[in-house]
């Protein structure tokens, strides 16, 4: 059984295939978390609890309550009533106080698992995953708290969630509904996050956890290309294949926290949820709120299993899409090559020239609608220019399709320009504060999506546009942060709702859109990679990446994405050199090597490419579907970081019954006077033999010993070796 409650140690156990998740009633009343851990077999854990030592528990010693609540391993911990760590749930009472006592009341298992209402969350079937759902109440105010807990039965992940029913006769205030917590003892933990900016997101950070707290956190309205809902807490001597991990990550694209801190006592609280700054939801009788969902997962195999762990959840169990487990069509997108001044004919040219190369797909991007010709103006305005695209979209869309391509489109359906029709008409539609300037940022402003007309209305302007012509692919983008936070619709003592409803006007959006064009392959983007997270992949298979498309850079900014989310997911492109971001050469045939590692495209102007570079185009497309599934749905191994070894990135995807393999490897910087590298691969399988350019080696070799990588000569030189077994 997945989840058993012993009703006799008053312990709930959560078991996955190899982990174990507890926390236990204490004194009747109180939650208290028990272990977190590889899996257990029995339930008598509870000494763990140490209700034996001092202070004890409070129906024993009730002068010392305080302390009680300051050291315990708290399930939920709330705020105001003596635990000075890091809370959870805070709430304020219509007469201004601030404070909660849940108690712990009853509980329920149900199979599978049950949506969460307007949310992206992971999904299960009944026979797969079970819920826990344990309620507990707040006497004083009649406010319900249901934690909610989904096990899978494939994968090692427990979920948390949590919803907040007002059951009392009186309004409250939530101020504070993180969606997880853990407690446990202090091990050296070191932290892993995920850190970057515009151009250069999620870089891999790791840092000692000292006394205190340490958190990562956005309150930009989005996930952010700064800080990313993840957070790792490893022993010290975590390495890719060793040490032990536990890691959470956010099925949520707006504000969050995820916060370790080190208590006096040498335990550590592990938090993640909505970032309280700027956030306060009314919570009227009958009532509810629900908070996002977390995902757990715990390795006592080092980062590489937690890694497979995340990549096997979301390709199972979050990312819904049709086009999750297709060959998606190679696509070439017009932004870096023509940015904004392109007309039919341009796109004509490149389609036509494209299509012979094997590529699938065009996308058009910025610039086709409104009066579109700069990045000034026209968000909002969603309809075809047609003194640019001549004929109209339907037409260009034919032609486009006439050279065996599918055709797609960019949106930024979330903005509105102060230059626009929609501003004009409506201005109160973006989000302001009254009496204050917005503050711009790339000349736009943001709409106020926590109002269904605006809902409504960005929809059918989308909806209308795909309508009316063939469209197979939407590339939805986010171009700036959320600032001057009101909305003219909500109430004063509701405007602290603001960064959450706009988030589920979001996801109502991607979700409408789906449900009625189900087979469109939507790929969300945020100024590149700013919304890159679980619940935006929820609605799409994949997300561009970063705007930065230098190979180089990418190997960073993929690495740490990777670390959390299948290749599958990543949107790269081959694009032209000097790149546009940092100005560097780097080989077409690196460029290929390194965009074949996700969703694979291109994105520069193919007319005006040599034809030794229009050949290995051909030769990158027919290796894409020959390996589309490898990469795809293999299991991620690292093997190399450049950050880490002095210039030389490297990673194996290996098949799930390890016949097949692909080597990623890249020498970023030649160096003179080194001996070759002895690479480990791992994740093959021992015993089999395999052919590695033309030679032929057992897995335990390749593995144990390694595999013999010459010197390359030049900088950022790479190799894509396939790996496959030997059978006859
Ligand atoms: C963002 C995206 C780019 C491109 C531009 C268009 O920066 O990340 O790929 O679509 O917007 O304005």
């Amino acid at each position: 059984m997945p989840i058993i409650y012993d009703e006799t140690e008053k312990i709930f156990m959560l078991h996955t295939p190899n982990t174990t998740y507890a926390f236990a009633v204490v004194d009747d009343c109180y939650l208290a978390h028990v272990y977190y851990g590889k899996r257990l077999h029995d339930t008598g854990i509870r000494y763990l609890l140490r209700e034996e030592e001092p202070p004890f528990v409070p129906s024993v010693n009730r002068r010392e309550k305080n302390s009680f609540l300051d050291q315990a391993w708290m399930e939920y911990p709330e705020s105001g009533m003596g635990d000075y760590r890091e809370s959870a749930f805070c709430m304020r009472t219509a007469d201004g106080f601030r404070g909660s006592e849940l108690r712990f009341a009853s509980y329920g298992i149900e199979a599978g698992k049950p949506r969460l209402a307007g949310l992206p969350a992971t999904w299960g079937a009944e026979e797969t995953c079970s819920t826990l759902n344990v309620y507990c109440t707040d006497a004083r105010t009649g406010v319900e708290v249901c934690l909610a807990y989904s096990v899978f039965e494939d994968v090692d992940v427990v979920t948390r969630s949590v919803t907040v029913e007002n059951r009392g006769n009186e309004s409250v205030y939530l101020e504070k509904v993180l969606s997880a917590c853990i407690d446990m003892e202090n091990r050296d933990y070191e932290m892993v996050g995920l850190f970057g900016s515009w151009a250069r997101e999620r870089h891999v950070q790791r840092l000692s956890l000292g006394y205190g707290r340490q958190n990562i956190s956005s309150f930009k309205g989005e996930s952010s290309h700064q800080e990313h809902p993840f957070l790792a807490l490893v022993t010290p001597e975590t390495t890719q294949t060793t040490g032990e991990v536990y890691a959470m990550n956010f099925v949520y694209s707006g504000n969050f926290i995820a916060q370790a801190e080190r208590s006096q006592f040498d335990s550590v609280r592990m938090t993640m949820g909505i970032h309280p700054e700027g956030f306060c939801w009314k919570l009227a009788p009958g009532e509810q709120f629900t908070a996002p969902e977390v995902v757990l997962t715990y390795s006592d195999e080092g980062l590489g299993k937690m890694t497979r762990t995340f990549h096997e959840l979301y390709r199972t169990h979050l990312i819904r899409s049709p086009w999750l487990r297709r060959e998606r069509p190679i696509l070439i997108n017009n932004w870096e090559a023509t940015y904004f001044d392109f007309d039919e004919k341009k796109l004509i040219e490149i389609a036509k020239e494209a299509s012979q190369l094997g590529i699938e797909m065009l996308v058009m991007d910025d610039g086709w609608f409104g009066n579109r010709n700069t990045d000034e103006g026209s968000l909002g305005d969603w309809e075809v220019n047609e003194s640019k695209l001549a004929g109209g979209l339907a037409c260009l869309v034919e032609d486009v399709k006439k050279f065996g391509m599918k055709f797609g489109i960019w949106f930024e359906p979330e903005m509105i320009s102060p230059d626009s029709k929609l501003f004009r008409k409506h201005p109160d539609w973006a989000i302001q504060i009254p009496g204050r300037d917005i503050t711009q940022s790339r000349a736009q402003y943001v709409l106020d999506l926590s109002r269904q007309e605006v809902v409504d209305r960005v929809y059918e302007m989308v909806a209308e546009i795909l309508r009316n012509a063939d469209i197979s692919y939407v590339k939805w983008d986010m171009n700036r942060q959320l600032t001057t936070m009101g909305s003219a619709a909500l109430p004063a003592d509701r405007q602290g709702e603001l960064y959450h409803r706009y988030m589920l006007g979001v996801y109502q959006l991607q979700e409408r859109l789906l449900a009625e064009f189900p087979e469109l392959l939507l790929e969300n983007c945020s100024g590149g990679g700013a919304r890159f997270d679980a619940g935006m992949l929820y609605y799409s298979p994949q997300i561009w990446c970063s705007d930065d498309t230098d190979a180089v850079e990418r190997l960073a900014i993929q690495e740490g994405t990777a670390m959390v989310y299948p290749l599958s997911c990543m949107g790269a492109h081959v694009s032209a050199c000097p790149n546009h971001i940092v100005g560097r050469n780097t080989s077409f045939e690196t460029r290929g090597h390194v965009a074949l590692a996700g969703t694979f495209g291109y994105e520069l102007d193919v007319t005006k490419l040599s034809a030794e570079e229009k050949e290995l185009i051909k030769e990158q497309t027919v290796f894409y579907h020959r390996y589309h599934a490898l990469v795809a749905e293999g299991d991620y191994y690292r093997l190399l970081s450049a950050g880490e070894t002095g210039g030389a990135d490297s990673f194996l995807v290996v098949s799930k019954d390890k016949s097949r393999a692909l080597l990623f490897y890249v020498q970023v910087l030649a160096r003179a006077n080194r001996k070759n590298r002895l690479l480990r691969l791992q994740g093959l399988s021992p015993e089999k033999m395999y052919r590695v350019c033309g030679k032929c080696y057992t897995g335990a070799v390749l593995m144990y010993a390694g595999l013999n990588i010459k010197l390359l000569q030049g900088d950022f030189k790479s190799l894509l070796w396939e790996i496959e077994e030997i059978t006859e």
